[in-house]
């Protein structure tokens, strides 16, 4: 078992990472913040034939592809921490812990990394740490790169509170991060997350799967004025999100469209209509929260931030309340992966939050932040 007194070591504390919560195999070493390696094998191709993900293929592939992702990540880190010259070798000599994504996700998905992780940690007798997928997006910000460069403007782990802002393909949530690991959830969608709604909404059009990044691409060329499409609980007091109403409004003006009128131009104006709507109705729950917590920067997370338009358009609104809007230092901390799952991990491990005992570690599908309603 791993002595965690002195802060030299929790800076440089070694964990290996996994995640396999949806359709990414992901494994990673973290050493304290740094990302040594982050290895994430997409089962993307094996779901597109089917439109979206399919629990039981996931499961397979994550079962015949952790174990070598795994390995990639123990080899990559350590290959990376001499070619940076950095003074550790990585190897289950040194790994101090095991960090896995307990949840959210799918629950036959989850199980494989849960079970991998206490293999490996009863084999090698490490601790375990149990993540919230959610929170490992939420502190994606935070992770540094393998240098530890640190750039000009850097995400503060003191700034309190921080508003996080999670879009993903599961998920569209509000948290408030009153300190690190003391979260609260303002609101998130009440049906479909936005992710699911470009994916959607691509599928109507025909422009296969994953579809939020074809909308995007498509959506540089189209005017986002051609259609009038509803924007979702613009008048709700709440801090909820809800997607549902404007995927069945897209769907219901596509059928009213003759096929022949549904040129190139055509498909690039709807998907620049559709992705200014959920745009607004994200903006317009920020600029609620902004005025209502007063956070003091704001962490993004969740494979729909790789969208630059919606990126644009929340930096703009923060610009107007002077807050500094952070993303991760890459697109591969953006979408699911393992790195930020080590970087929550890490945290956790500093509070001493270890799984106490390995063999009841379980999968929480719906694991989710504590809700607090917002008053208004
Ligand atoms: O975080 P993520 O990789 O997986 C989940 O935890 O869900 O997010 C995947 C979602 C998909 O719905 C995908 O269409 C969306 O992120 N996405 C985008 C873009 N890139 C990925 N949505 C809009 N614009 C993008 N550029
Ligand atoms: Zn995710």
């Amino acid at each position: 078992m791993v002595h965690y007194n002195s802060p030299q070591r929790q800076n440089n504390y070694k964990i290996l990472s996994i995640d396999t919560s949806c359709d990414e195999t992901a494994a990673a070493v973290t050493v304290g913040r740094r990302v040594l390696s982050n290895i994430i094998w997409s089962q993307v191709d094996v779901h597109r034939p089917w439109g979206g993900v399919v629990p039981d293929l996931a499961r397979k592939e994550h079962q015949k592809h952790l174990g070598e992702v795994v390995q990639s990540a123990l080899t990559r880190a350590d290959a990376n921490s001499k070619r940076f010259q950095l003074p550790w070798r990585i190897n289950w000599d040194t790994i101090d812990a095991i960090a896995v994504t307990q949840g959210p996700g799918l629950a036959i998905a989850l199980e494989v990394g849960i079970k991998k992780a206490k293999e490996l940690a009863k084999k090698h007798q490490v601790p375990l740490i149990a993540v919230n997928h959610m929170e490992g997006h939420l502190l994606s910000p935070l992770a540094r790169n393998a240098k530890a460069h640190i750039p000009q403007r850097e995400p503060s782990t003191k700034k309190m509170p921080t508003l996080g802002l999670l879009i993903s393909g599961g998920h569209t949530q509000l948290v408030l991060v009153k300190k690190i690991g003391d979260y609260q959830l303002l609101g998130e969608t009440l049906d479909d997350a936005a992710g699911e709604a470009f994916d959607k909404v691509a599928k109507m059009l025909d422009l296969g799967y994953p579809g939020g990044p074809i909308i995007e691409k498509l959506a540089c060329q189209g005017s986002p004025h051609r259609f009038q499409l509803p924007v979702p609980m613009a008048r709700d007091p709440s801090l909820n999100f809800s997607f549902s109403g404007l995927k069945t409004a897209c769907l219901y003006k596509l059928r009213a469209i003759p096929k022949k009128e549904k040129d190139r131009q055509f498909l690039a104006d709807f998907a620049a209509s559709f992705q200014a709507t959920l745009t607004k109705a994200i903006t317009i729950k920020l600029k609620k929260v902004l005025e209502m917590h007063h956070p003091k920067q704001i962490f993004l997370g969740g494979g729909v931030i790789n969208n630059l338009y919606l990126r644009k358009q929340i930096r703009s609104v923060a610009r107007k309340h002077n807050i500094h809007v952070f993303t991760p230092y890459s697109r591969n901390l953006i979408s699911d992966n393992a790195a930020m799952i080590g970087i929550a991990a890490f945290f956790k491990a500093q509070r001493g939050e270890f799984v106490k005992n390995i063999n009841l570690l379980d999968r929480q599908p719906n694991l989710n932040f504590p809700f607090q309603a917002s008053l208004n």
